[in-house]
């Protein structure tokens, strides 16, 4: 097996000298005396597991020791006398920092298995790090059965030219998408112009639209180009469809069928090469019915058809988005924070994303600043804990530890001594840890 690797910061010697008379088998450890010291052997080698050793409540710079631990990811464990658990100062940042404790003096079985704890802790996250080339695809995160229609879907568009509507709630990742068609399709190099339709005024559009010509009315004092002319080439995305004016839908109607503008006192007439992609987050169905969008524009619009889900209906990939805009805010994070608490990933699978794919980046970045706790918790994103709340690994391991005693124990016929020969601990540590578990021998 190889020997993993520990570190241990011992400022005054406290522990090594004892650490080594222990002679953990399968684990090597190098000692840091300084934080300096700590800082470059981290830099250097692949620590699962480090040891801290208090001798007093300020042994280290707190400050400074908190900001190294946070740093880098090491499951942590802190080596002190059990009177410093109580120490106000102390009592905070272990329990922001660390996995466990070990009381002094050391021991050996009891050592042994919380560094194996540890590393198996280290070990799973290890694990479970998204991989850069499964979290999506087109620059969109998400493996979800939703998700990966949407990329077949856009395989096929980004191969054709024509028009391109896009549907689908408020921050769903409309716009997103529209850039991922141009991106990959034959128009890549040229341009791609984004319009808000509902956010310019009514009496602006056509001019933002077409462009203007210097004197077409006061205050034209130079030509100026529209978004249409700006995107020839490429594309150009018009947003919020549904809010265009119906006297500019007839405008844009004639542009999508000539393929030629016109500026605002102009006459010249220019051809046009552009690919209209537009979005709507409201129901263009149910504004052709009530007569408010024209109906030969959205079949001209209409011709390519997508929706993108909204995140309540694609729950697997919330942990791999949320992870993935942690990974992306890592200025923003409380020097403390290493990640989310299970509690935090199970209320953000119950929650129901009105805003989508937005709300998330704002509450977890919110979250990554504003925490105070190790683990993002379901309270630091606003969100209500989930109702079956979640073991805490304390819990899964004294289940673990009691299934197995219980067993061997009825394997031996509750022969103690056998027993703890086939766990691998000493007879004192398993009558400690059945005294500990409530076993009943
Ligand atoms: N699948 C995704 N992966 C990663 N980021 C995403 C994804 N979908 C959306 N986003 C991000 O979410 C935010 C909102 O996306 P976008 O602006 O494209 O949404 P929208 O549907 O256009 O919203 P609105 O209707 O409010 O305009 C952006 O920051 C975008 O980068
Ligand atoms: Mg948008």
């Amino acid at each position: 097996m190889a020997r993993r690797k520990g570190l241990l910061l011992d400022r005054a010697g406290l522990v090594s000298a004892a650490l080594d008379g222990l002679q953990l088998s399968g684990w090597s450890f190098e000692v840091a005396p300084t934080l300096a010291c700590a800082r470059e052997l981290l830099t250097g080698g692949e620590f699962s597991v480090g040891l801290v050793a208090f001798d007093a409540a300020d042994s280290w710079p707190l400050r400074e020791l908190e900001g190294l631990l946070s740093r880098y990811d090491v499951e942590w464990i802190a080596v002190l006398d059990r009177s410093l658990l109580d120490s106000e100062v102390l009592a905070p940042l272990l329990r922001r920092n660390f996995y466990d404790f070990h009381s002094l003096p050391l021991e050996h079985d009891r050592l042994r298995m919380t560094l194996g704890h540890a590393h198996g802790k280290a070990s799973l996250f290890e694990k479970v790090a998204p991989q850069q080339d499964d979290e999506g695809r087109f620059g969109m995160t998400g493996r979800s059965a939703k998700m990966l229609k949407l990329y077949r879907q856009i395989d096929k568009i980004v191969a054709v030219d024509a028009p391109v509507l896009i549907g689908g709630e408020s921050g769903t990742g409309k716009e997103l998408v529209a850039s991922a068609i141009h991106r990959h399709s034959a128009r890549a190099s040229k341009p791609f112009v984004a319009m808000n339709c509902g956010g310019i005024p009514a009496s602006l559009i056509h001019s933002e639209l077409f462009g203007y010509e210097r004197g077409a009315f006061t205050g034209a004092h130079q030509r100026k180009i529209g978004t249409i002319e700006a995107a020839n080439g490429g594309v150009l995305f018009l947003d919020e469809i549904g809010d265009l004016p119906l006297d500019l839908q007839a405008s844009l109607l004639r542009f999508l069928q000539e393929k030629t503008i016109v500026r605002v006192g102009g006459t010249e007439r220019l051809k046009m090469n552009v690919r209209v992609i537009a979005a709507t987050h409201v129901d263009l169905d149910r504004a052709v019915a009530e007569g408010r969008f024209r109906e030969d524009l959205f079949y001209r619009l209409n011709v390519l058809h997508l929706v993108v889900p909204a995140l309540r209906e694609r729950k697997d990939d919330i942990e791999l988005l949320a992870q993935v805009i942690y990974d992306r805010n890592q200025d923003l994070r409380s020097h403390q924070v290493r990640g989310f608490s299970a509690e935090a990933i199970h209320a953000m699978a119950a929650y129901d994303w009105p805003g989508n794919v937005r709300e998330l980046i704002n509450r977890v970045q919110h979250a990554m600043i504003m925490s105070e706790n190790r683990f993002i918790n379901a309270a630091d994103l606003g969100l209500t804990a989930a109702e079956a709340p979640v073991p805490t690994l304390d819990e899964v391991r004294n289940t673990v530890e009691r299934e197995m005693i219980e067993s061997s124990l009825k394997r031996y016929q509750n022969n103690v001594s056998a027993t703890a020969r086939q766990l691998g601990v000493s007879r004192v540590t398993l009558y400690r840890m059945i005294d500990r578990l409530k076993i009943i021998v």
